[in-house]
C-alpha cells in the first residue's frame, strides 16, 4: 500500500498533548512513567509494536554498583578507562551514583533479576573491575525490563500509547519544537502531534550495517529528524561493534553475550589458539573495541576469516542454565554450545554518539529532549562499557522530567502551523537497491576499521543520493531510506574529519589516539 504525505498542518488531524515521547524502549517508558508521576499528560509514539525496541533484545544485563566489594567510584573508573578520554565526567557521575536507585525502582516495579545464596547474582563483563551486572531468566534481562516497564505504561491513565506510528517530523519554528507530525500506519493517515515537550527515545542505528544485532526498527530515525530540525549531532562517528556475533552459514547474526566471556568462555583463532591474552590484560574481558580489533586481525593473519568461541570447559549444566536462551537459539539451529565451539564475529551493536544534551536531556532546540541510544550526553565517550546502556536509559530517561516539567510551566502555549513544499516522490528509483548498498557501503567502508579513502568513497555514495533530500517519499520503508542516507553521510563525514584512533573510532590510516583530537565532533544542518 503507498500514501501521499500532505504537509500542510492545518489540513491534518491534529492531537494536544503535554509530552510526546517517540520510542517505547527503557528510556522513553521510564520517562513516560515519570512524567505521569509528575501530573503530565504523555502521548507516547513508537514505530511497531511497543516491545520492538533495543531494550527487548538485550542479554547480558544492567551494571550498577550494588555489590558488596563495589562503588559507584569504581564503576566511574571503568566507564572513564572505556571511554578512552571522551566522557563528559559530570555525566558519568550521575550515571553511576544515581544507577543503583534507579535499579532499585525497577526492582520494586517487579523486574526480577536473577539471585545466588547472597542475594542478586552479579555477573562480569568486558573492562568492568568488579562483577556488577545483573541480569534475568540468565540472558534475557532486557526482555524482563521491557515487561515490567510496559506493563507499568499500559496500565497508567494518563499514557496514551499509539503503536505503528512513525514520526515522519519533528515540527521546528524559531528554534523551538512544537510536536511531531507522524504516519499512523494502520489508518494509513498522517497526524499532528502538538506537544509542549518533545521527548526523543527512538534508540539506535544498527541496521544501517549489513550486520548488526539491532531489531529492524532501529534505523538512525531519531538522529535524522533531529538533525533536519537543526540540533546538534555529536561524536556520531563512534559505532560500538559486538565482538562476538552468530556466525553460523544459514542463522540469523544472533548475540552471544559479552557475559558468556564473563563466565569463563575464551576466544579461539582458526587454528583453534586462544589470542586475547597477547592483545591485552584482561584477555576476553578487554573493551570491546580491542576485542574487535584482535579479531579482525587474527582472522587476517591466519586467513581462514574463522573466529571461536569456546564454553566446552565449562560446567554443561551451569552454561545451560545461565545461558537459555543462547543455549536454545544455538540448539535451534544445530549448535550444542556445551560440546562444540560457536563460529562469531563482530556486528554492528551501539552508538555512542547521538543528539546531543545536557544532563537533563535538553538539546540545543527548546522543548526537544533526548535520552537513551539516540541521545549523547558524553556518558559512554568514544567506548561504551559494557552493560551501560540500560542504564543510561533509566537515569537519564527519568532525568529529562525534572528539567521539562519547569519548562511546562513557563512555555508559552503557542501553535503555529507548519506547512512544507516537498517535491513528490521520485520516479524510477529503486529504494530497496539503495538501502542494500547503503547497508554494505557502512559495513565495509565505515565499519570497524576505517581510512580516507574508504570514507570519501562512502560520501561519493551519500552524495549521489542527495538530491533525494528534497523529495518526500510514500511509504514508511522508504522515509527509513531516506533517514539512513542522511545518518550514515553524517557518521561517514565525522569519520573522516577524525583523523586519529580512538575507542570505536579506528583509523588504519591513523592507528593511535592524537592529543589534539580529544574533543568531540558537533554536527549541525
Ligand atoms: C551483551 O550481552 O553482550 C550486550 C550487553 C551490552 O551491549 O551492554
Amino acid at each position: 500500500m503507498s500514501y501521499l504525505i500532505n504537509f500542510d498542518t492545518r489540513k491534518l488531524p491534529v492531537v494536544d498533548c503535554e509530552y510526546l515521547i517517540l520510542g517505547s524502549g527503557i528510556a522513553g517508558l521510564y520517562a513516560a512513567l515519570k512524567a505521569s508521576r509528575a501530573g503530565g499528560e504523555v502521548t507516547l509514539l513508537t514505530k511497531h509494536t511497543m516491545i520492538d525496541t533495543n531494550t527487548d533484545k538485550a542479554q547480558g544485563g544492567i551494571a550498577a554498583a550494588l555489590g558488596d566489594s563495589d562503588s559507584p567510584d569504581l564503576h566511574r573508573e571503568d566507564t572513564l578507562m572505556a571511554g578512552a578520554g571522551l566522557c563528559d565526567r559530570d555525566a558519568v557521575k550521575a550515571l553511576v551514583t544515581e544507577g543503583p536507585d534507579r535499579v532499585r525502582e525497577l526492582i520494586e516495579m517487579g523486574a526480577v533479576f536473577d539471585c545466588d545464596e547472597c542475594g542478586l547474582a552479579l555477573t562480569r563483563e568486558g573492562a568492568h573491575s568488579r562483577r556488577r551486572i545483573l541480569h534475568a531468566s540468565g540472558d534475557a534481562t532486557g526482555a524482563e525490563i521491557q515487561r515490567v516497564l510496559t506493563q507499568s505504561v499500559r496500565s497508567d491513565k494518563r499514557i496514551r500509547v499509539l503503536e505503528n506510528h512513525y514520526a515522519i517530523d519533528l515540527l521546528v519554528k524559531g528554534n523551538i519544537c512544537y510536536g511531531a507530525i507522524a504516519f499512523d500506519q494502520q489508518e494509513g493517515r498522517t497526524i499532528v502531534f502538538r506537544s509542549k515537550a518533545t521527548v526523543l527515545a527512538t534508540g539506535g542505528l544498527g541496521r544501517l550495517f549489513e550486520y548488526n544485532t539491532n531489531p529492524e526498527v532501529a534505523t538512525g530515525d531519531g538522529v535524522a529528524l533531529a538533525f533536519r530540525a537543526g540540533a546538534e549531532i555529536m561524536d556520531i562517528e563512534f559505532i560500538q561493534f559486538h565482538p562476538t556475533v552468530l556466525a553460523l552459514p544459514g542463522a540469523p547474526r544472533f548475540l552471544i553475550s559479552e557475559a558468556v566471556r564473563g563466565e569463563g568462555a575464551y576466544l579461539r583463532n582458526g587454528s583453534g589458539a586462544r589470542f586475547m591474552p597477547r592483545f591485552h590484560k584482561l584477555a576476553e574481558l578487554a573493551p570491546r573495541d580491542i576485542v574487535v580489533r584482535a579479531i579482525l586481525e587474527e582472522m587476517a593473519v591466519t586467513g581462514s576469516g574463522e573466529i571461536y568461541l569456546d564454553l566446552t570447559h565449562l560446567e554443561p549444566a551451569v552454561v545451560r542454565s545461565r545461558f537459555p536462551n543462547i543455549t536454545r537459539t544455538c540448539a535451534d539451529h544445530g549448535l550444542d554450545i556445551t560440546a562444540s565451539l560457536i563460529p562469531v564475529a563482530p556486528a554492528a551493536h551501539y552508538m555512542m554518539g547521538g543528539v546531543k544534551t545536557n544532563l537533563h536531556g535538553e538539546t540545543n532546540i527548546e522543548g526537544l529532549f533526548a535520552c537513551g541510544e539516540v541521545a549523547c550526553a558524553g556518558v559512554h565517550g568514544a567506548n561504551r562499557l559494557a552493560s551501560n546502556s540500560l542504564l543510561d536509559g533509566l537515569v537519564f530517561g527519568g532525568r529529562i522530567v525534572d528539567r521539562a516539567r519547569r519548562y511546562l510551566e513557563n512555555c508559552s502555549g503557542a501553535r503555529p502551523e507548519f506547512s512544507c513544499d516537498w517535491l513528490l516522490e521520485p520516479e524510477k528509483v529503486d529504494f530497496f537497491a539503495i538501502r542494500r548498498e547503503l547497508e554494505t557501503t557502512m559495513s565495509r567502508k565505515v565499519g570497524p576499521v576505517r581510512n580516507a579513502k574508504g570514507l570519501t568513497e562512502a560520501l561519493e555514495f551519500f552524495e549521489r543520493w542527495s538530491y533525494l533530500g528534497s523529495h518526500q517519499v510514500e511509504t514508511v520503508d522508504r522515509m527509513e531510506v531516506m533517514n539512513m542516507l542522511q545518518v550514515g553521510e553524517l557518521i561517514a563525514e565525522a569519520a573522516l574529519m577524525r583523523t586519529e584512533s580512538r575507542g570505536g573510532h579506528f583509523r588504519i590510516d591513523y592507528p593511535e589516539p592524537r592529543r589534539r583530537w580529544q574533543k568531540h565532533i558537533i554536527l549541525r544542518k
